[in-house]
């Protein structure tokens, strides 16, 4: 599998998206970035390395001029306007500017705020599968609470949920290098519409405007006369695709590692921690360690750069980051392959770091704490029913299902 420093996996394979953590220890075993010839590129597992490229200037998520790679297709015209101003499609100074836009609407304060809501909407959730005796955690309560929040967040009505939802699954397909042209035009179709629906909400709220994220950027483009409405409605895309589908997944990933790590007869040690606001913000830091949901990043070298005295790479390569075997890098981390929330050298890479770095990372920690606090206060006896499943997809590492009953 791993010769000559080169890696020879296929991404899609059952068993590795099953379990990539195999591959990762022997990753670090062989203590070398290895070239992943499915994806034609270096990619690199020790986090000191993920860590110091996510915050070098001399990488970038776009490639250098005059390397770019070729244009989307026109079938994918939609989906490339959807992007042209994402946060993640772009670098200085143009990210810069928008960022600061984006920061300014989005501050923690206000966040925290947002608490309150954020527990009545998990009680409801509990509430409404009570009766049952047995739920499935994804689609019941890690799906709607992530969503509701960022619905709640960007002013956009909670009724279109289940279509967001649609759009949004449809449109990270194209995110994973693995998907196919069917794939690529449910894609696009998702983001004309995904576009279409917010052109519409953004001029009643120009009319109307209320207290949320959508009308404070409004209000920015009164005074900030360069910020477009194609500016707003892309991050208004980012925000709401990349407010839910990764907080779903690291919620059931949380979910189902305290239940692996918490059977019943120590289920009395993860309370004690959930009784506590201090110690739960360690629990989910080390969750978001331990089973993280987004494991492989990319970056542009924008020069020459030697990255290892073997390996060189020249502007306009590619470098993978793996995230989530950084998150497990046995020289950043003593026992990385246990879970341990007492751990005195807690981190992870899993929101990111540098200029990218995941604006929505203290609203992710907020609701990943409450939903767990809330989750387990109320079934203390919840137990897995079955088996959980990864979904198929290497890069979006998340459960297709988790079913579980109590007694
Ligand atoms: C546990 C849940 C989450 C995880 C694991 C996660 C992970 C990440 C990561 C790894 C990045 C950096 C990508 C890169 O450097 O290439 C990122 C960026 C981003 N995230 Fe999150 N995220 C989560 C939740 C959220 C939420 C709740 C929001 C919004 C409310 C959000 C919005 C964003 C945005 C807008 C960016 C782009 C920032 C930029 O390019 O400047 N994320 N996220």
């Amino acid at each position: 599998m791993i010769s000559n420093n080169t890696l020879q996996q296929d991404p899609r394979e059952h068993g590795f998206v099953q379990d990539p953590y195999t591959l990762y220890h022997r990753l670090h075993e062989a203590g070398e970035p290895v070239f992943w010839e499915t994806y034609g590129f270096w990619c690199v597992p020790s986090f000191k390395a993920v860590n110091a490229i996510l915050r070098d200037k001399r990488f970038a998520r776009l490639a250098p001029a005059g390397y770019e790679p070729p244009a989307m297709p026109s079938h994918l015209h939609d989906f490339a306007a959807s992007e042209q101003y994402s946060l993640l499609a772009l670098e200085p100074p143009e990210h810069t500017r928008l960022r600061k836009l984006v920061n300014q609407a989005f501050v923690n304060r206000q966040v925290n705020l947002m608490s309150e809501g954020i527990h009545s909407l998990a009680n409801a959730c509990l509430a409404k599968v009570a009766e049952q005796g047995h739920f499935d955690v994804l689609t019941d309560y890690a799906t709607p609470i992530p969503l509701n929040v960022i619905t709640r967040l960007l002013g956009v009505p909670e009724s279109a949920g289940a279509k967001l939802i649609e759009w949004s699954h449809a449109m990270v397909r194209v995110y994973t290098m693995t998907q196919t042209h069917d794939e690529e035009l449910t894609a696009n179709k998702a983001a004309a519409d995904f576009q279409t629906f917010l052109r519409d909400i953004l001029e009643q709220k120009r009319n109307v405007p209320g207290d949320d994220l959508l009308s404070q950027l409004l209000i920015q483009q009164a005074s900030e006369t360069t910020l477009l409405d194609e500016e707003i409605i892309c991050v208004a895309i980012l925000l709401l695709n990349a407010g839910h589908e990764a907080t779903v997944h690291q919620l059931g990933n949380a979910v189902l590692t305290l239940l692996n790590h918490y059977p019943i007869d120590k289920r009395s040690e993860l309370m004690d921690i959930l009784d506590d606001d201090t110690r739960s913000d360690a629990l989910v830091v080390e969750c978001l360690r331990f089973a993280a949901p987004l494991h492989l990043f990319t970056r542009y070298a924008q020069v020459d750069i030697q990255l290892t005295e073997s390996v060189h790479l020249k502007a306009g390569d590619q470098v993978g980051l793996l995230l989530a075997a950084a998150n497990r890098c046995p020289v950043r981390f003593e026992n990385a392959n246990q879970f341990n929330p007492m751990r005195s050298d807690a981190g992870h890479l899993s929101l990111g770091a540098g200029i990218h770095f995941c604006v929505g990372a203290h609203l992710a920690k907020l609701e990943l704490r409450i939903a767990l606090q809330a989750l387990f206060k109320r079934f203390p006896n919840l137990r897995l029913e079955g088996s959980a499943e990864y979904q198929n997809s290497y890069h979006f590492h998340g459960l297709e299902k988790l079913p579980v009953a109590w007694d």
